[in-house]
């Protein structure tokens, strides 16, 4: 599944998304010349949060638009386009990072086992993702909005996976990491301006919502206003219902 990202809308209405990466970055906790991959690194503002540690990080992201962007916005770091499920990099880095990227790959057993291979012995994995519950009543909008549009939705074009800590944990031991901490909380989120719900929706769903017209789409983003106004829309505010698997993970094997 190829999913398309528009990195200027992304910087311009979705700028929380590093903000709340930041206090990962303490937890991540980045040393002078150490090595670290960023999965996922979208435009680069986290990849460059880690920089100013003297750490010497790599930005990777599937998205070649995304990482022009990061390029063009951080030209002393360096950025590759890059799929995670495919990346070949053998004990190379001190730390893997990742902050909201992870829910968007499929393939979590290859991003695993790619990620384990790319770290030294005792490198640390600190990622934080969506995770179970994650934006469930804007699904359920979607959903809904759909099923009352009469238009189909289609389970293969669904691009996320939401793990509870339990599964998440199962897979990293089952790679070999140790799990020095993981924790599943509820951080309910400000969407910006009076239309963030609709700017989110044309961000972020355009997979589920790739068999439709642009007239269609209209449709679907005004239902689902419309569906989740009551319960996510306070005082001009709209909150969506984000959920975070956060997680410290170490390579002790080799
Ligand atoms: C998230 O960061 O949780 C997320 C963002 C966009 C779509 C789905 C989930």
């Amino acid at each position: 599944m190829t999913i398309k990202w528009n990195a200027n809308l992304y910087d311009q209405k979705h700028d929380f998304v590093s903000k709340f990466g930041e206090s990962l970055v303490n937890l991540l906790a980045p040393q002078k010349y150490e090595l670290i991959l960023d999965v996922g690194c979208g435009t680069g503002d986290l990849a460059n949060e880690i920089a100013q540690f003297d750490a010497v990080v790599l930005g990777i992201d599937a998205s070649n638009e995304m990482i022009q962007s990061a390029q063009h916005k951080f030209p002393a770091l360096t950025f590759e386009t890059q799929d995670a499920a495919l990346m070949d990099y053998t004990h190379q880095f001190d730390a893997v990072f990742s902050n909201a990227a992870l829910h968007w790959m499929k393939q979590q057993d290859k991003v695993i086992d790619n990620i384990y291979r790319a770290l030294k012995p005792h490198g640390r994995f600190v990622a934080e993702m969506g995770g179970k519950g994650n934006i469930a009543s804007i699904v359920r909008a979607l959903r809904k909005s759909m099923e009352e549009l009469q238009l189909p939705f289609e389970e293969q074009y669904f691009p996320w996976y939401f793990p509870t800590a339990e599964e998440y944990q199962t897979m990293l031991e089952n790679e070999g990491f140790t799990v020095q901490m993981i924790t599943l909380y509820e951080r309910p989120t400000k969407l910006q301006g009076d239309d963030g719900l609709r700017n989110w929706l044309v961000m972020f769903s355009d997979n589920v919502l790739q068999h439709l017209s642009d007239h269609e789409k209209e449709l679907v983003y005004a239902k689902c206003e419309e569906l989740l106004k009551p319960d996510y829309y306070q005082d001009k505010q709209w909150i969506a219902d984000y959920w975070r698997l956060r997680f410290v993970a170490t390579k002790l094997g080799t």
